[in-house]
């Protein structure tokens, strides 16, 4: 089989896969490809063939087998999203009943409150003027997880570097530093909350682990903090900015939703769907020969699923590149799909709703304040969103 160099498609790739992911899916739902990083991997486009090889259970997320040393222990600890059965179902059991849909909804008074506070504080601005994801999309969701997990007043302008360096990397070598450097940010935040521990999900973990030392291991503690505090931020900040951005490029829908915002809920999905955060799962890796779409993917081969080539299957959605509130598009994959379905579902979703909700009801002028070519992209094939934007108010 040929190798496609993504590379060969350049800056207009991340500014807008889908044309070239949907080329590839005419050719086939499998393909091996190179990226910038003259990595090769495995990259599934096909709807059917993402959801089947995301319950995969030979499809491993324990990087290891690779020889990853970017997923080493000892930079960042286990957690969740490397992580097979029986140690998965352990982490997962750990923190799973603080993210049920009942624990999540208590949240909204909280939620509602941060983003009244967001908006006040945008709105205050004279020249009408702000970027919707300094203002809105990326403090909303940090500072929920924030204080979900107990984390006080922690320095969040590195963090917010760090952390975005680990999901859309600019060059491998920042991204390993990035992980050292939060690694060692999370270890004495973990040190701190032994000294003074709260009423927050962070000091319950840890107690746990007092408590019945063979439960969860420091390691373990710096892997679960780091992946629900990148996990919890960095992609509703994508869901709020890319979803307001498919809303203000389609004018038609948006006034739609205006005057009836019971179709709200649906629109979210349909953001999910259309543009959503994640534009690839994370990495997983062959155990065994692996037949996907006709296509043979060998034993211990790196395997990426695109969410953003799924999405955009017309043997799965009608007219996949319209945007269309009103299509029935929950069964997406955008949380994932499988034993690693994002425990934080129900969160971005209320996150979501009610920053939409909100700006929308406040903002009745709202418009782009940029050409849309002019938008920064993040780099990389995971996450899907726009560095910045801005907007226009009044
Ligand atoms: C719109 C926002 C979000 C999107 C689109 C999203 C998407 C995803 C996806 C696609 C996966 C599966 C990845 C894979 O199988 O490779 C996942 C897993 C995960 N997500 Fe989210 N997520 C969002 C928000 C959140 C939030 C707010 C949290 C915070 C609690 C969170 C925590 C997690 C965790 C811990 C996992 C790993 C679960 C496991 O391995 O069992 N996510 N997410």
């Amino acid at each position: 089989m040929d190798i496609i160099d993504l590379t060969a498609y350049g800056e207009r790739f991340t500014a807008d896969p889908h044309p070239f992911l949907a080329a590839l899916r005419e050719q086939g739902p499998v393909h091996k490809v190179r990226d910038a990083g003259g990595g090769e991997f495995w990259l599934i486009v096909g709807h059917e063939e993402a959801r089947a090889a995301l319950a995969d259970p030979r499809m491993s997320k324990d990087l290891r087998k690779l020889g990853w040393d970017v997923y080493d222990a000892d930079l960042i600890g286990r957690h969740m999203l490397i992580s097979d059965p029986p140690e998965h179902t352990r982490l997962r059991r750990l923190v799973s009943r603080e993210f049920t849909p009942r624990r999540v909804e208590a949240l909204a008074p909280r939620v509602q409150e941060i983003t009244d506070g967001l908006l006040d504080a945008m709105l205050e601005r004279p020249d009408g003027r702000a970027d919707l994801v300094e203002s809105l999309a990326y403090p909303l969701p940090i500072t929920v997880i924030c204080e979900l997990l107990g984390v006080p007043d922690m320095e969040r302008a590195e963090f917010r570097r760090w952390s975005n360096e680990v999901v859309a990397p600019t060059s491998e070598e920042a991204a390993f530093r990035a992980f050292g450097e939060l690694s060692a940010f999370l270890a004495s935040l973990i040190e701190t909350k032994q000294r003074t521990p709260g009423d927050d999900l962070m000091s319950a973990l840890i107690r746990t682990t007092e408590e019945d030392g063979d439960r969860l291991s420091s390691g373990e503690l710096v892997g679960m903090a780091f992946l629900l505090l990148v996990a919890g931020h960095e992609t509703t900040v994508n869901l709020i900015s890319n979803g307001v951005r498919a809303l203000l490029a389609h004018p038609e829908q948006l006034a739609a939703l205006r005057a009836d915002m019971s179709l709200l809920d649906g629109a979210i999905e349909e953001m999910l769907r259309y543009d959503g955060p994640l534009e690839s799962a994370t990495n997983r890796c062959t155990t065994e020969p692996v037949e996907i779409g006709g296509t043979v993917v060998p034993a211990l081969e790196p395997v990426l699923i695109s969410l953003a080539g799924a999405h955009r299957d017309p043997s799965r959605y009608e007219d996949p590149d319209t945007f269309d509130i009103r299509r029935e598009a929950r069964g997406h994959l955008g949380f994932g799909h499988g034993i690693h379905f994002c425990i934080g579902a129900p969160l971005a979703r209320l996150e979501g709703r009610i920053a939409l909700r909100s700006l929308l009801e406040r903002c009745p002028e709202l418009a782009l304040d940029t050409r849309p070519d002019a938008l920064e992209w993040l780099p990389g094939l995971l996450i899907r969103g726009t560095r910045t934007l801005p907007v226009r108010f009044a």
